[in-house]
């Protein structure tokens, strides 16, 4: 018989037809009920077995254990669940060694912990959810851009350009690294290297995105971007995936637009497809939030905060607008923050979550940033001192979207690459698009995973990514 998943067993609303469900045990009480679950949905499906079953195979139904089951799906006896599965045939596929499996312990295993058996997490209904609502929001991207006729282009992960500028960059190599062949300087001689040159994993796929845009007006990658920045925070990982669009003929504020739709999109999709596990994460986050004093809880629930967000525009400010209400803050005149303001510095993340989570409370857009923080490529404004760049900055998080309106004028871009020294001869393909049918136009990155978190309301990256890449941690 074919396997159904559980999922469609518990939408249907009629009874009485057998199937074959196949799945891993999450408990089995009184040698009778077992919680099956198969990963398909959060509710785990109750299987009622015979109370005379043999007993070697009875000794074998442990949480974890993984069992085939053929049987009848009966309106349920018990409470707690509409239907049930009266089993007829219960087939043992795998033990689970009761002993040692990390996930038998009873009490509830703590993130940190369950972060250290990543391979095993995805058994537990908060990580079931989570990596369910981050296929949801996959799903969701590619459509948002499908449904709006643009082209998904796959830019290169290896590459020998720096696209931010940052430095921040693993090395791809093939030489061996315990005798390197030298230059007669001294340096590495990475003519005798794979590629002939020089090269690295791609922090950004915009540039290759950008001469997409040059053909096809509309395109988007969406893939992993790797930055070696040693920053062990919450909201930083050396491997993560970036959704980037690139548009022809967009100015800034059509940029602002397509952002804001995008990440409204997403949420109303995930919301609407993946309303069980969401629930799930929001009694989860609320539990979580009960343990904290209570003038750190936050004032919306996750559901409450998701609905804001989808009906609130997003609230727009300068830069400059943005130091002037942290140097109006009463956090700067009692010297609360660690880091100073004024004007030309880099946003910090305490100035950023002030700016939503204190003064607006809602996402803000800040856009024309002094040049001097900002990559190469943005057009410069006519001030001669910013940029028209914009950051999204969205509660609990920070800065989940970087984009800007590009600098298309081949001079200002030449100019501006010369003072930040950027070789502009390498970069003759880049500099190509200019001199070929320029037009304006615009793009964003939008960090999926700090997306992910918003979403699910995880606090910490590392749980919302399948296997986090940290400074000094690539396990599994
Ligand atoms: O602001 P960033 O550096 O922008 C770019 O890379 C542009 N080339 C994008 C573009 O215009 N096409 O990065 C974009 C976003 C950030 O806003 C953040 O959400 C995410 O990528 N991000 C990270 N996410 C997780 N870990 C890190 N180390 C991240 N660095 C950036
Ligand atoms: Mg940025």
């Amino acid at each position: 018989m074919a396997r159904t998943k559980i999922k469609d067993i518990l939408k249907r609303e009629d009874t009485g037809y057998p199937v074959n469900i196949k799945g891993w045990v999450r408990s089995f009480r009184n040698n009778q009920f077992i919680a099956l679950n198969d990963g398909s949905c959060m509710s785990n499906l109750q299987v009622v077995i015979d109370l005379g079953a043999d007993e070697n195979l009875l000794r074998n139904i442990t949480t974890g254990a993984s069992l085939s089951i053929d049987g009848t799906v009966i309106a349920s006896q018990g409470k707690g669940q509409r239907v049930e599965v009266k089993a007829e045939k219960v087939e043992l596929l795998g033990a689970c060694d009761a002993e040692k499996f990390p996930l038998q312990l009873k009490n509830r295993p703590s993130l940190e912990y369950l972060r250290e058996i990543a391979h095993l997490r995805f058994r537990t209904n908060t990580f079931g959810a989570v990596f369910r609502v981050r296929h949801t929001l996959a799903f969701a991207v590619h459509k948002f851009f499908n449904d709006r006729g643009f082209v998904y282009l796959h830019t290169p992960i290896i590459t020998s350009s720096d696209a931010e500028g940052a430095g921040e960059m693993f090395r791809v190599t093939t030489l061996n690294m315990d005798n390197p062949p030298h230059n007669e300087d001294g340096s590495i001689n990475f003519k005798e290297d794979f590629f002939g040159r020089s090269t690295n994993l791609t922090v950004s796929g915009q540039l290759e995105a950008e001469l997409g845009a040059m053909a096809f007006s509309d395109v988007y990658t969406f893939g992993p971007t790797f930055r070696s920045e040693n920053s062990n925070t919450a909201r930083h990982l050396a491997e993560f995936w970036m959704i980037e669009p690139e548009v022809a003929f967009n100015d800034i504020y059509d940029n602002m637009d397509l952002a804001e739709d995008f990440i409204r999109y997403v949420i109303a999709y995930a919301m609407e497809h993946s309303k069980e596990d969401l629930d799930f994460l929001a009694t989860r986050l609320a539990d979580e939030e009960k343990q904290k004093p209570q003038n750190e809880r936050s004032e919306m629930g996750l559901v409450e905060k998701l609905e804001f967000v989808l009906n609130n525009k997003f609230e727009r400010i300068t830069y400059t607008q943005a130091v002037d209400i942290l140097l109006d803050s009463p956090a700067y005149k009692k010297k609360k923050f660690q880091y100073d303001v004024k004007w030309g510095i880099d946003l910090q993340s305490e100035h950023e979550r002030y700016l939503v989570e204190k003064h607006f409370k809602k996402p803000v857009i800040v856009t024309a940033y002094p040049k001097e923080i900002k990559a190469f490529y943005m057009r410069q404004n006519d001030d001669g001192k910013t940029v028209a760049a914009m950051d999204i900055l969205v509660p609990g998080i920070g800065e989940m979207v970087g984009g800007s309106q590009r600098e298309e004028r081949l001079e200002k871009l030449e100019q501006r690459m010369n003072e930040m020294h950027i070789p502009t001869d390498e970069m003759y393909w880049y500099l190509d698009t200019r001199r070929y049918g320029a037009v304006p136009h615009a793009g964003f990155g939008l960090g999926f995973e700090r997306m992910v978190q918003f979403v699910t309301g995880m606090t910490n990256i590392r749980d919302v990514i399948p296997f986090p890449r940290t400074p000094k941690n690539a396990e599994f």
